[in-house]
């Protein structure tokens, strides 16, 4: 019997959990569905039944009454249950930054580097929403060329910031953004640091270090949060080691596994927001030489932050687990 808990099953994240697992039909038996005190006893329609909601308590988990479970619930929530749910025999999957740069801890996108998921002590963590599309396309670059340096700038969607996001968009307001989110981009995602940069900026710098275990490789980061509802979009800034033919580059990115080029400028193709929602591949466009360094290229990549960017890439986990098992 394979029992998995949804816990944060009423969040942005959490509800694209359960569509996701509702596509994929896995070889799950049992699901409970989790959140705060205050969705205890909510209906929730899964799987052509309705569910009821449970409150998370230190007991949930008691009884190694779980094989699985996919968290979403913020940092602290992961912080004070996370490590429970393991402790009674869990591998927990946590969406949150809780464990991200834990040593002990595999943080994971499986078209990049699942085969490091299998060590672990009951937690696997989830990357970032916007580290999870770069690392895509940037594995397969580093593996060809071996990448020199990255420079990100994102913008993106109000949906990585919870309904509290969608929200202010929607009604123009400024209670989760310092600002309204209408009409305004705004160079502030997570708090800032001692360093000038925002935590944001560098989750994505040492997420991607940890993930393509390039401890030391330079990469720089600007992130921004734009008035669009849905799917993160990212100017990435590549030097290489080695040389490169442009068409060689597409050729390599368009046969990778996850992602899917978008690129007849002359046509007016690329990818955009609208078109990339409720997809899990990561989107590539744009993809040009950078003629002001020596072997560096630059490319727009846009994905689904609530699918690829969190809920489909933990399933993906979740499913390649299941497989080996
Ligand atoms: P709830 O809806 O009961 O507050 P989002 O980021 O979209 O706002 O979603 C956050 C998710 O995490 C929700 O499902 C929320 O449940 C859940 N959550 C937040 N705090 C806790 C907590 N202390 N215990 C359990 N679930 C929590």
């Amino acid at each position: 019997m394979i029992n998995v808990a949804i816990v944060g099953a009423t969040g942005v994240v959490g509800e694209t959990f359960l569509r996701v697992l509702e596509e994929k039909n896995l070889d799950i038996d049992n699901y409970v569905l989790m959140a705060s005190k205050k969705s205890k006893g909510k209906k929730v329609k899964f799987m052509n039944k309705d569910y009821i909601v449970e409150e998370l308590t230190e007991d949930s988990f008691s009884n190694n009454r779980f094989n699985y479970a996919l968290f979403s619930a913020g940092a602290s929530t992961a912080q004070k249950y996370a490590r429970i749910a393991a402790q009674n025999g869990c591998i927990v999957i946590d969406n949150s930054s809780c464990f991200r740069m834990d040593k002990s801890v595999p943080l994971i996108v499986p078209q990049v580097n699942m085969e490091d998921a299998y060590e672990h002590l009951n937690i696997i963590s989830n990357p970032n929403c916007s580290t999870i599309q770069a690392v895509v396309p940037l594995k397969v670059l580093d593996d060809k060329y071996r990448l020199k340096r990255v420079i990100y700038s994102t913008y993106q969607a109000v949906s990585g910031a919870g309904k509290k996001g969608i929200d202010d968009l929607d009604n123009n307001t400024a209670c989760k953004f310092p600002y309204p989110i209408v009409d305004n981009c705004l160079p502030h995602i997570d708090v800032f640091l001692d360093n000038g940069y925002t935590k944001e900026e560098m989750k994505m710098i040492e997420e991607t270090r940890k993930i393509l275990k390039r401890p030391k490789l330079p990469i720089t980061a600007t992130c921004v949060r734009v008035p669009v509802h849905n799917c993160h979009c990212e100017s990435i800034t590549v030097e290489l080691e080695y040389d490169f033919k442009i068409d060689d580059i597409k050729k390599l990115l368009n046969n990778s596994n996850g992602i899917i080029v978008l690129d007849d400028p002359n046509r007016q193709i690329y990818p955009i927001n609208t078109f990339v929602s409720g997809t899990d591949e990561v989107y590539i466009g744009r993809i040009r030489r950078d003629y002001s360094v020596e072997n560096g290229i630059n490319f727009w990549c846009v994905a689904d932050n609530i699918r690829k960017g969190a809920a489909s890439n933990a399933v993906e986990i979740l499913e390649n687990l299941l497989a080996k098992k």
